[in-house]
């Protein structure tokens, strides 16, 4: 499909609300432009500036953003969340400093389409699943924890099912697995070929050179990489990360300025629940812009 009609579509097509309608063909026409970890201010910049450049170059029709690290690094405020849902974000998905700003506790019982992890424990603030609509196209959301080397109360692999449960009949259905390992990650692919649209990781600040489709139709990549400072550590000012490294002391982290990039997938799809395709979009903050940091 040409990419003038899909934006003509996510522009034009009607809300429909039937099953009938939803299940006619093109019903599934989306696409999805998933962004990586977004760092500190100077992420929240590149996210502003490179979106509108995004959105004309790709016409999206969902924009989902792991926001987990946007507040000076660690977790997400109110005002950050807001902002971002301003500047046309769909949803936001987190991850393991979810809990890093008291201030957002509340906000996450809202019915706002920011989604903590899972497979959190159900006594934790927020909820793991959410749906967008635009143009009649459905996006389910879900956040998801792994479960080695980060702190989670219940399986990833377990709670998907519930998730998937909650979230319903949808069109598409795209899952953040925020985990350490890759092998988490390459398993939860696999687990859930044909059964959802997208299984994106995040968490590392790196990007993996494995986009692609699975057999069943589910578009996979093992990490998205960040949103922020390439020319620190995963976000870290480089000589503090290797300072902490040299001397095994404690050292205060502050975020990197150097460099920033944003690093996002673009999904596109024609079907219900399946990728046609999946693509890297790295790009460098545009260098011209004047938007106070
Ligand atoms: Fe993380």
């Amino acid at each position: 499909m040409a990419e003038s009609e899909a934006a003509a579509g996510a522009a034009l097509a009607p809300a429909t609300s039937s099953r009938e309608e939803r299940s006619s063909p093109g019903a599934g026409d989306a696409r999805i432009l998933f962004v990586g970890d977004v760092v500190g201010g100077i992420g929240r910049h590149t996210l502003l500036d490179c979106l509108p450049i995004l959105r004309e170059r790709y016409a999206p029709t969902f924009v989902v953003v792991n926001g987990e690290n946007a507040a000076g690094g660690l977790g997400i405020t109110p005002k950050i969340a807001d902002q971002m849902f301003a500047a046309g974000v769909d949803a936001i998905t987190l991850g393991n400093h979810a809990y890093h700003r008291r201030e957002i506790y509340p906000y996450l019982e809202t019915q706002k389409p920011i989604v903590r992890p899972a497979n959190y424990l159900r006594s934790q603030p927020g909820r793991g699943v959410c749906v967008v609509e635009r143009g009649g196209v459905r996006l389910g959301v879900v956040s998801l924890s792994g479960n080695l080397y980060l702190r989670a109360g219940r399986s990833a692999f377990t709670e998907i099912e519930v998730a998937l449960n909650e979230i319903g009949d949808v069109e598409h259905i795209l899952v953040d697995m925020h985990a350490e390992a890759t092998s988490e990650k390459v398993a939860m692919g696999w687990h859930l070929d044909g059964r959802v649209t997208a299984v994106v990781g995040t968490h590392t600040h790196v990007p993996t050179a494995d986009a692609r489709v699975l057999p069943g139709g589910t578009a996979y990549i093992t990490d998205v990489g960040m949103t922020g400072p390439r020319g620190g550590v995963i976000g870290v000012k480089r000589e503090q990360a290797i300072a902490s490294l040299l001397t095994q002391m404690p050292v205060r982290f502050e975020t990197s300025e150097e460099d920033p990039w944003l690093m996002s997938v673009l999904i596109s799809c024609s079907q219900r629940l399946r990728a046609d395709s999946i693509e890297q979009v790295l790009m460098p903050r545009p260098a011209d812009t004047s938007r106070d940091r």
